[in-house]
């Protein structure tokens, strides 16, 4: 089976899990899991849950550690090492155990401050900082209403050596670009590269634009949700302040960001409908994300080997918002259409004045 297929089948029987796992180890601490080796995450679990995300927010730490997990995931490149040269490790744990070299690569910028929020859990618990990493991530992401059932499996192989620079993907890279880096890291295609990008629907940008902070990427960055896809969709206007950094453009909703990246995959031709096809079908966006993640959280290791312990992961917080909307004052007028096949879904407009959407506060900065 191919690491993709085997994933799929992973998938199909975690959808039905409850109904078909026998659970059959019961912790020291009380609950029961479907592998014994999985009991040492529940304490890690209620530590993070508690320390990290707030009593399980979708905060601001959430963000970074989902962020994090393809960070250390997309750094290994098949093609490096057909040409002789080290590709990395992907989901190794290397951007934690190499940080001083890692975070100092320019696309890694601002993740000093997660991998220095993290590492004390990794040291207190004892726990593998290449299964943490996947940890934090897919409990970050329960912790957003909307998400999908997140999985979970541990075993992964540790870095010895730092990923080379240049492997993760920029904001001002072209569309082109970053198709070819995910397909290298791992042959993953256009539409798997837009299911990926569902992350910027619970993400602010804190770094690369040094004169904003908590600038989020669409109106509801605590919900995992198909709104990001509409708000990139919508015509750009100039805001004092927006569009100015290398790798940002000019965004829709006062108070968001906008990435560059974001806004070319919104309109390529092999792109656009995927990208559309998010705004307003929730089961697709959730199925498509559990997949990918899984993909992302074990690039670089051998699925055959990995325990599964994604029973350890919480329940999604449940979907406590009705269908996508445009922001207050945007309609269907002002959709900048890219998918020549449908047409835009016709939604409503969100009521009330077109206000600021709000900073993500305070952003957290533990290490300067
Ligand atoms: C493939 C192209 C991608 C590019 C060019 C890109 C670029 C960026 C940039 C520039 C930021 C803002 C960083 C900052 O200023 O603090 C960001 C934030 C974020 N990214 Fe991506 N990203 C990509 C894919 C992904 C993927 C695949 C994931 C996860 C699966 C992800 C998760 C996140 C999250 C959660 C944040 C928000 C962090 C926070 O709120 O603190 N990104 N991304
Ligand atoms: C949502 O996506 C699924 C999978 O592609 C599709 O079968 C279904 O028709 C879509 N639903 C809507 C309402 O578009």
């Amino acid at each position: 089976m191919s690491f993709k297929q085997l994933l799929v089948a992973v998938s199909a029987a975690l959808l039905t899990k409850s109904a078909v796992i026998e659970k059959r180890a019961t912790c020291a601490t009380g609950q029961t899991t479907a592998n014994a080796a999985c009991c040492a995450w529940f304490p890690v679990l209620e530590d993070i849950q508690q320390n990290m995300f707030a009593g399980g927010q979708c905060n601001a730490e959430a963000h970074e550690a989902l962020r994090l997990v393809f960070h250390d995931g997309i750094a290994v490149s098949p093609a490096m090492e057909a040409r002789g040269q080290f590709g990395g490790g992907g989901a190794d744990g290397s951007i934690m155990l190499f940080d001083e070299i890692e975070t100092a690569f320019h696309p890694n910028i601002g993740l000093d401050d997660v991998v220095a929020l993290e590492k004390p859990f990794v040291a207190k618990h004892g726990v593998s900082p290449a299964d943490f990493i996947p940890f934090a991530g897919a409990v970050a992401v329960s912790n957003c209403a909307g998400a999908p059932e997140m999985q979970f499996f541990i075993g992964r192989k540790i870095a010895t050596q730092a990923a080379p620079d240049g492997l993760v993907p920029e904001p001002f890279h072209t569309v082109d670009q970053i198709l070819e880096r995910t397909n290298d890291a791992g042959q993953f295609d256009e539409l798997e590269t837009v299911w990926m990008l569902s992350a910027h629907s619970i993400a602010a940008s804190n770094d690369v634009d040094p004169t904003v902070v908590g600038l989020p990427f669409d109106s509801t960055p605590e919900q995992f949700d198909g709104q990001f896809f509409l708000d990139t969709q919508l015509r750009g206007v100039l805001f004092p302040g927006s569009g100015g950094n290398q790798g940002e453009v000019e965004s829709a909703v006062a108070g968001e960001i906008r990435l560059q990246s974001d806004h070319n995959f919104a309109r390529d031709s092999r792109t656009a409908c995927e990208w559309q096809s998010f705004v307003n079908n929730q089961t697709k966006l959730q199925a498509d994300f559990q997949f990918i993640f899984t993909a992302i959280a074990t690039l670089g290791q051998d699925m055959d080997s990995l325990i599964d312990c994604s029973d350890v992961i919480p329940a999604p917080k449940p979907q406590n918002f009705g269908p996508t909307r445009f922001p207050p004052g945007k309609s269907n007028a002002d959709i900048e259409q890219a998918c020549a096949a449908t047409p835009f879904p016709t939604l409503a407009t969100a009521p009330g004045p077109a206000t600021s959407v709000a900073r993500i506060n305070p952003p957290f900065k533990v290490s300067h």
